[in-house]
C-alpha cells in the first residue's frame, strides 16, 4: 500500500523526517508530496526543497518525493494511493488535523487519513521554529539534518557591513 505524505516542508525537520521512517515500516511507498501553493511565501522553492528531501531520504529506498498543486486527495486518487499520512505533535495540531482529515472524507470517501504521533523528542518542532532559530542565528543542528542546517544558514547569512 502507498501512503502519500502531504506537507510544506519549508524545510523538512527531524520530525518529518521520523514520521517518513515510521511510514515506511508501515507502507509499501511513501511519497512525500510538497505542496506547491502561491499565496505563501516559502524560505525554500518547490524545486530546492524537493531536492533537499530526495538528499535526506536516499537511505530509504521505498520514498519518493514530488510537488503537487490543488487538492491532496486529487493527487492521491492519480497516484492510486488510499492513505495520507500526517504527524500529530501535540493536541494543538489535533483540531485542524482533524478538520483537514473530515473534509479530505468528504472529498474522498476511498481515502483514510493515519496519523503517527510524533516522537516525543520533536513534539516541539516545527519548520518555523527551525527559521526563527536561524534568523537570531541560533544553532539548528539538532533540529534538521546537516544539508538543511547549511540550507537555512545560507539564507539567513548576514550580508557584510560595508
Ligand atoms: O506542512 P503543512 O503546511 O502543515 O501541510 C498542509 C497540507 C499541504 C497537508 C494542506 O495544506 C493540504 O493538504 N493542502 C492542499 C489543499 C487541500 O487538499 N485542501 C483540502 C484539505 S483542508
Amino acid at each position: 500500500m502507498i501512503a502519500i505524505y502531504p506537507g510544506s516542508f519549508d524545510p523538512i525537520t527531524f520530525g518529518h523526517l521520523d514520521i517518513i521512517e515510521r511510514g515506511c515500516q508501515m507502507f509499501d511507498g511513501i511519497i512525500v508530496a510538497v505542496l506547491s501553493n502561491p499565496s505563501k511565501q516559502p524560505l525554500f522553492t518547490v524545486e530546492q526543497r524537493i531536492h533537499q528531501i530526495r538528499h535526506v531520504t536516499r537511505y530509504l529506498p521505498s520514498v519518493t518525493v514530488d510537488c503537487f498543486s490543488g487538492l491532496t486527495v486529487t493527487y492521491a486518487k492519480a497516484h492510486q494511493a488510499k492513505i495520507l499520512l500526517r504527524g500529530l505533535r501535540a493536541v494543538s495540531d489535533f483540531e485542524f488535523e482533524l478538520q483537514m482529515a473530515h473534509t479530505n472524507k468528504t472529498l474522498a470517501d476511498d481515502i483514510e487519513t493515519i496519523f503517527l504521533a510524533t516522537s516525543t523528542e520533536y513534539s516541539f518542532l516545527s519548520s518555523s521554529v527551525v527559521k526563527e532559530i536561524a534568523k537570531f542565528g541560533g544553532p539548528i543542528d539538532h533540529l534538521v539534518p546537516d544539508a538543511i542546517v547549511k540550507d537555512v544558514q545560507k539564507c539567513f547569512a548576514k550580508s557584510p557591513i560595508l
